[in-house]
């Protein structure tokens, strides 16, 4: 199965995509996390990412694409993946489109997580990372058990100033991807609020209950 998670900052992506590769065993590709652990690194590429993902800028698209050009053609891919913030512009959908046509594979479901922008910002400034296993906690929603509290991070592009700018980047390049997915018959919306196990329910259910690839009569609303 070949996916795409696709919604605003703080939707919940990484955290459904976890759930997701629980159920399916798909290869988790997150250019986020990717880009985040190139800047840790201090890699050549880590310094050009740095201005950008920090200031909520999108990377340029040659930069990303190359990078998951190439992730997706390793052998964990062979038989699908989950795309976690890719792709992020028209641009990156026309070259995904390229990548996976000259391979003979095609997308089978466009799960887009519906949140508003209101909900977004207790998400993103409660939200803290362990940087031991990677797991992601909400200091509200999804409290880390007592132990670890002191060792949580949070990220550099968390804070409320550099959301606004993350959100209208979105807005103004992701939102495009909306109608594309649509068009294409690959989009499929699943309401992004209440609990974490809701929203993991109802995105289960699209992949188990609605056909893969083009299908223009299901809306997998919920
Ligand atoms: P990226 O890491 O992809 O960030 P993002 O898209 O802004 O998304 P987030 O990781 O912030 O949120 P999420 O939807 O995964 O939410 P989460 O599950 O953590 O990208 C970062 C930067 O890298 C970009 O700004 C850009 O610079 C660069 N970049 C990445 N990809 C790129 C690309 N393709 N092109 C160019 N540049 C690129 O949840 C958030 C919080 O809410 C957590 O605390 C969680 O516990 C909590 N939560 C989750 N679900 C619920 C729920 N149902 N109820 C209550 N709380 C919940």
């Amino acid at each position: 199965m070949n996916l795409i998670l696709l919604g605003p900052p703080g939707a919940g992506k990484g955290t459904q995509a976890a759930a997701i590769v629980r159920s399916t065993g798909l290869p988790h590709i997150s250019t986020g996390n990717i880009i985040r652990e190139a800047i840790a690194k201090d890699t050549p590429l880590g310094r050009e990412f740095k201005a950008y993902a920090e200031s909520g800028r999108l990377v340029p698209d040659e930069l990303v694409n190359r990078l998951v050009e190439e992730r997706l053609g390793r052998e964990d891919c062979a038989h699908g993946f989950l795309l976690d913030g890719y792709p992020r512009t028209i641009a990156q959908a026309l070259e995904l489109d390229g990548v996976l046509g000259r391979r003979g594979r095609s997308l089978d479901h466009v799960l887009l997580l519906d949140v508003a922008d209101a909900v977004l910002i207790e998400r993103i400034t409660g939200r803290r990372t362990d940087p031991e296993t990677g797991r992601v906690y909400h200091l509200t929603f999804d409290p880390p058990p007592a132990g670890i509290a002191r060792r949580l991070v949070q990220r550099a592009d968390d804070s409320e100033d550099v959301l606004k700018r993350r959100l209208s980047e979105y807005h103004e390049k992701t939102d495009p991807l909306i109608p594309y997915y649509e068009e294409a018959g690959l989009l499929r919306r699943v309401a992004g609020t209440g609990s974490v196990t809701d929203v993991q329910r109802r995105t289960l259910a699209v992949l188990t209950s609605v056909p893969a690839g083009p299908t223009h009569t299901v809306g997998a609303r919920s």
